[in-house]
């Protein structure tokens, strides 16, 4: 009976050895990797406003992987009108296998917050209260919460937060019918009644640390 126990254990442990190793990132692979992506999200993943490319610094292993794996089979970057997006996929697709992916985005997790300069003229002060509904996913700081599959919003370049409330109110993203996190994060866009409204929720954004 004790055998067979310590045989049991012995198998587990070797499964989960396995396993383990498989999914191991390599971070170097990883920041190699990234080189091209740097191309347009910046040598510090600082994103570029003349390439608009959004900030990669501070961005969580898990919401990399998730997106790159939803451009890689364009349930993100499909829709006609998503010209930026589109850009995205190719981008994604040079990732030859699941290891790339979790290399490259593993190492992006490393690299330290930026701070993008703010564009807009909007009132944060009126966003605020807008960002309250927000808050309850994204974190009172826009910290990102994992377990709600919502990303961090500070740090982020406050013309992609916009272009992207605006993308998914108008279902250029999130649409898609495999696309069930960008699908509940549309619903909350169709909240923002105006544009005013969507300057000013992201102008207060750009102000949390
Ligand atoms: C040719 C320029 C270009 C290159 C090279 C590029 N990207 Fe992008 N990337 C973009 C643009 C533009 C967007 C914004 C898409 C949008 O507006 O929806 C983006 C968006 C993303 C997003 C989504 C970010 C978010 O907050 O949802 C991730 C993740 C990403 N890129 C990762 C990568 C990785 C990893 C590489 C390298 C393998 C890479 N990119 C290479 C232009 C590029
Ligand atoms: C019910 C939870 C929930 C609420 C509430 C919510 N979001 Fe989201 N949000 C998400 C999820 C999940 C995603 C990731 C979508 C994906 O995987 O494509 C997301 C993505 C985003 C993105 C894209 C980030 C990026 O890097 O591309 C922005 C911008 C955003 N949310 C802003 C907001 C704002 C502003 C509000 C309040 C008006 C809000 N969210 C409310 C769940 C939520």
């Amino acid at each position: 009976m004790k055998k067979k126990l310590t045989n049991l254990i012995l198998i587990t442990a070797a499964f989960l050895g396995a396993w383990t190793v498989n999914a191991n990132p390599d971070i170097e692979k990883g920041e190699k990797l990234f080189q091209m992506c740097a191309a347009c999200h910046g040598q510090s993943g600082e994103g570029s406003q003349n390439l608009n490319a959004p900030a990669s610094a501070g961005q969580s292993q898990w919401y990399v992987k998730q997106q790159l794996n939803n451009f890689r089979a364009s349930i993100r970057g499909s829709h006609p009108e998503d010209s930026y997006g589109r850009q995205m996929i190719p981008m994604a697709t040079i990732l030859k296998d699941e290891q790339a992916v979790m290399d490259v985005s593993s190492f992006i997790e490393t690299l330290p917050l930026t701070t993008p300069k703010t564009t807009l003229t909007a009132d944060p002060s009126s966003g605020k209260a807008s960002y309250g509904i927000c808050a309850s996913c994204h974190g009172t700081s826009g910290e990102g919460i994992a377990a709600l599959n919502a990303p961090r919003l500070s740090h982020q370049h406050d013309w992609y937060i916009v272009r992207q409330l605006k993308n998914f109110k108008q279902g250029i993203r999130g649409s898609h019918a495999k696309d069930h996190y960008g699908s509940q994060m549309r619903s909350m866009a169709l909240i923002l009644a105006s544009d005013k409204q969507i300057d000013e929720v992201a102008a207060y954004i750009s102000t949390l640390e």
